[in-house]
């Protein structure tokens, strides 16, 4: 039910500050400590790669994941597509061990990456929103997203719930495995929750965004550099999907390598800046194409913004910052269809999910 909102994407953006306190909740174990299965800790302890496998929103978030049980836990890990996994598997490792990441637990190309998997013998993982999903129960070992139903089409608070969870997957194996992690999880996650809150609270702005900058346009383009770029291309995948908008997302240094012969006076250029170390790089990315006549919108995080920047969002832990500068991605793609009168919730030639491959 979607109460008084007037459409289910709306009200699982807004939902998504309590999802997290929620996600937190579900994980803590004795003493409030983040707690993960000792079954699953111990597989990932044997495994010398992760494999990440998952589609859509769910494969953008697996690239965030991939930062994470690298740079917190040191465990190794490749992302795919499962739609081409399946059907080009790259020379694995020794030992294996397969996570899928999917919301519904039912999307067919992952399914397929899984019984292959299984026939060879390896571990699986599975990472859903879904308990008795086919992908929970035909893997080895599942891990739940505690989202809530996800109704709209575009999935929004589960893509931040499966950065949530890989989070914490991260940070207890990080543990397991004696390293410093440096940071409290649960505390920055608490901050987190508080920015995304901020977010919510701040739809007229976003919505004039929206209107300023994606009213006429045919297309837009997302930069960002590190987890920026991952995070544009989820910003990117939203907008086509609900607005119809062509929407592509780019590492911020490949642009000026190609793309960068499509923009003109006017073309929308969403450039995210919230990673320190590629803070002056992006900035001069967004010089580039600000020079052939975009019209840069800059997304920037406290300490790292500069005047102008068209939204500056508060600042939480660098790792946690996809989380957070997810959403008003989200909300400008929510807006940018409201205004085109598109179905929402319900975009053309799409279903929640895909069950065919
Ligand atoms: O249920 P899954 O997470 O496996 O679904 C994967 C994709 O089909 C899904 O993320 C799709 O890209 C969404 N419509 C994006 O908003």
């Amino acid at each position: 039910d979607k109460g008084t909102y007037p459409h289910y994407m709306l009200k699982e953006i807004d939902e998504q500050p309590a999802v997290m306190r929620k996600i937190i909740q579900a994980y803590q174990g004795e003493n409030e400590k983040l707690t993960i299965k000792p079954e699953i800790l111990d597989a990932l302890q044997t495994a010398d790669r992760l494999y990440i496998i998952a589609a859509g929103t769910s494969f953008h978030a697996g690239l965030i994941g991939k930062e994470y049980l690298e740079k917190m836990a040191g465990i190794p890990v490749e992302v795919h597509v499962a739609s081409e996994f399946g059907y080009n598997m790259p020379l694995l490792s020794e030992r294996p061990m397969f996570i899928f990441i999917s919301q519904s637990g039912e999307t067919a190309d992952s399914r397929q990456v899984l019984v292959r998997i299984k026939e060879l013998g390896f571990p699986s993982l599975t990472i859903t929103n879904v308990s008795g999903s086919t992908l929970s129960r035909e893997a080895d070992y599942t891990l739940l997203l505690h989202a809530g139903p996800e109704i709209a089409v575009a999935s929004t608070k589960a893509y931040t719930a499966q950065l949530a969870v890989l989070a914490i997957l991260s940070a207890v194996s990080a543990e397991a495995r004696g390293r410093e992690l440096g940071f409290d999880l649960v505390q920055e996650m608490g901050i987190v929750a508080n920015a995304i809150q901020a977010q919510v609270d701040m739809k007229e702005e976003i919505e004039q965004l929206a209107h300023d900058y994606l009213s006429t346009t045919r297309n837009c383009f997302f930069i960002g550099r590190l987890m920026d770029y991952f995070v544009g291309l989820e910003g990117a995948l939203k907008l086509k999907e609900i607005s119809y908008i062509q929407a592509e997302g780019f590492a911020g240094g490949e642009l000026k390598h190609g793309t960068i012969a499509l923009i003109e006076e006017g073309t929308p250029v969403i450039a995210l800046a919230t990673q320190e170390s590629v803070n002056l790089n992006i900035r001069g990315n967004v010089k580039e194409v600000a020079a052939r006549g975009a019209n840069t919108m800059i997304i920037s995080m406290k300490g790292l913004n500069e005047d102008g920047d068209s939204h500056v969002l508060p600042p939480v832990h660098e790792l946690l910052t996809p989380l957070v500068s997810v959403i008003p991605l989200q909300l400008i793609s929510y807006y940018a269809a409201l205004h085109r009168d598109c179905d929402v919730d319900k975009p053309r030639n799409l279903a929640k999910s895909v069950t065919v491959e």
